[in-house]
């Protein structure tokens, strides 16, 4: 019957946007394990000892927090360096308008919102260099606002 092809047509799509979604984080050795938000004021920010002086952090054997700071129309830190082979949990706060940090061919993506810390765990298993863009526009300098993600 025609609901039965609909059924199995639907299952099938499905299956391909998994799939597609595992190629794109395991081909390039970055897997996204979870993400989450949470809210800050922008008030605040500039006292958040979080944020004050955006970083890398080693808080275990293999795991790192990188505080970032993503504003018209940069990213800090710059690069962001962490080694092969580590899990990084990402906290991605703007003081200013809402920016975009996205690492590229990767599906470590979100939006980045004033009062708001967007939260994200990914995998780097492979040394490279990584980059990201802001997919948010956020006034004339978004075509330029680049970061980069050293693996070494
Ligand atoms: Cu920041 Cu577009």
């Amino acid at each position: 019957t025609y609901e039965k092809i609909w059924l199995v047509a639907a299952l099938l799509l499905i299956v391909g946007f998994i799939a597609t979604i595992t190629y794109g984080s395991v081909g390039l050795g970055i897997a996204m394990i979870d993400d989450s938000e949470e809210t800050i004021e922008p008030s605040e920010l500039s006292e958040d000892e979080r944020f004050s002086e955006p970083r890398v952090e080693q808080v275990g054997e293999n795991e790192y927090e990188a505080y970032v700071v993503a504003r018209t129309f940069i990213f800090q830190p710059d690069p962001i360096e962490i080694p092969a082979g580590s899990e990084v949990t990402f906290y991605v706060t703007s003081p200013d308008v809402i920016h975009g940090f996205s690492v590229v061919g990767t599906n470590v993506n979100t939006m980045v919102i004033p009062g708001e810390v967007s939260t994200m765990t990914a995998e780097f298993d492979e040394a490279g260099e990584y980059g990201i863009v802001c997919n948010e526009y956020c006034g004339s300098g978004h075509h330029n606002m680049e970061g980069q993600i050293v693996v070494v």
